[in-house]
């Protein structure tokens, strides 16, 4: 009768032991890192709206907002693109954004110590990311959004409100970075839009307390 019970027990631990094979030391390193720093983003609404006033924007380049669709629209239109070019985008894209909301707050502002302490989690981030291979170049529209990224001069700036870019940093990361959290029914896709329209009820529960 124990048999079976054992045998499955024993088929349960020997999961156990593969799936962190599986998920390689970086994997895990990062989705610790990423799960730090969705914490800390639930409360970006207090942050970046109630302490700035209304509708206050900042100034930045087109390449910075970086959206779902962004991501569903490059998936579709670059040939040889892998998950972690639009990773590295991400990556890229959110660090410049926060030097550009820092840089527009004085030290004592109540959202200053809260914004750095988001830039020092993205360079935890980024220290634990598997670094690029020599092998293979980015493909062309990934090079491309790297440098009018960094390009100081260029002439493509938008007005968004901090609030708006965070929200976008934090939806993407759960895009770009599934197997890090995943879902209780294992059936959402964070890629969609939708799915942030229906897990608003949810998100406001997270952001509680934030409001
Ligand atoms: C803020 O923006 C909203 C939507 O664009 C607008 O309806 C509202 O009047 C604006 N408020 C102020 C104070 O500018
Ligand atoms: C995302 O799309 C918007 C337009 O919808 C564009 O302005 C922006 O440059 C795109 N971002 C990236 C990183 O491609």
């Amino acid at each position: 009768m124990c048999q079976p019970t054992t045998w499955l027990l024993g088929g349960l631990f020997g999961l156990m032991w593969v799936i962190p094979v599986l998920m390689t030391p970086t994997t895990l390193a990062q989705c610790k890192s990423l799960k730090t720093l969705e914490t800390k983003l639930t409360d970006r609404r207090r942050n970046f709206k109630h302490n700035f006033p209304i509708n206050y924007t900042i100034r930045v380049h087109y390449e910075e907002i970086f959206k779902l669709c962004n991501i569903s629209r490059l998936r579709v239109r670059v040939v040889d693109l892998e998950e972690g070019d639009l990773q590295g985008v991400w990556l890229l894209v959110n660090q410049e954004v926060l030097k550009r909301i820092l840089r527009v707050l004085p030290e004592r502002h109540p959202s200053y110590k809260y914004t750095s302490d988001l830039e020092d989690l993205f360079r935890k981030i980024q220290q634990v990311f598997p670094p690029q291979s020599d092998e293979r170049e980015p493909p062309e529209r990934i090079e491309e959004i790297y440098n009018r990224v960094k390009e100081p001069n260029s002439k493509g700036w938008r007005f968004v409100t901090p609030k708006s870019l965070l929200d976008n940093c934090y939806r993407t990361m759960h895009c770009l970075f599934k197997n890090c959290f995943p879902s209780e029914d294992g059936e959402q896709d964070y890629c969609s839009t939708l799915h942030w329209r229906k897990g608003r009820k949810r998100q406001l529960q997270e952001t509680r307390g934030g409001r």
